[in-house]
């Protein structure tokens, strides 16, 4: 198995998947329990993982997201939802790094999309099944591609500063 600091720097998000490739229930359980041990305010874990598999569904979540179209080629896609808590967003978005980064270990590439900072939140809320309530914080696409652009990041020496903030 790959470790983390390679994963972590293989990770980059895939816009386009191989279509019909199915990904196993115990590596979308791996997957989703690399979400649930990430950091977490006050230890409150105020997530909920959705696992899709069902094509039509994904079919239906694109058709939803503006920015999320590649949901239709993707093998499956986690919801990730927290309970409104002080820090949902931090915890959220904690839980949706680990499993991308944990998806990139195994092998399976994936997308972060936008959950409901976007128009379609409740719609898609709805179509999950989830309360009104509950943010939804993201939706990970998982699946198989051989795309390999790598966008650019910026260097380690640009966006370090040793001891204070200086430019
Ligand atoms: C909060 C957040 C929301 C994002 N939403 C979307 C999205 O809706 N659709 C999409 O295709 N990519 C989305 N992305 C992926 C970014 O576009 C991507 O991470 C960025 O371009 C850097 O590329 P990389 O992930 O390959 O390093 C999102 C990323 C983050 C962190």
């Amino acid at each position: 198995m790959m470790d983390a600091l390679t994963a972590m720097r293989l990770r980059r998000t895939v816009r386009e998947f191989e279509p019909g490739k199915s990904i196993s229930k115990e590596t979308l359980e791996t997957i989703a329990d690399a979400g649930r041990v990430a950091a977490t305010a006050i230890n409150i874990q105020p997530w909920e993982f959705v696992i899709i598999t069902n094509r039509d569904m994904l079919k239906k979540m694109a058709d939803l997201a503006e920015y999320g179209k590649h949901l239709a080629s993707a093998s499956a896609a986690i919801a990730v939802l927290c309970k409104d808590s002080p820090f949902y967003l931090e915890d959220g978005c904690a839980a949706t790094q680990n499993m991308l980064v944990a998806a990139t270990a195994l092998g399976i590439a994936s997308a972060w999309i936008d959950g409901e900072k976007k128009e379609y939140g409740a719609a898609m809320k709805q179509l999950l099944g989830a309360p009104a309530e509950i943010k939804l914080v993201s939706i990970i696409a998982l699946g198989y591609s051989n795309d390999e652009t790598t966008p650019e990041k910026r260097p380690l020496e640009e966006v370090i500063h040793w001891e204070k903030f200086l430019m």
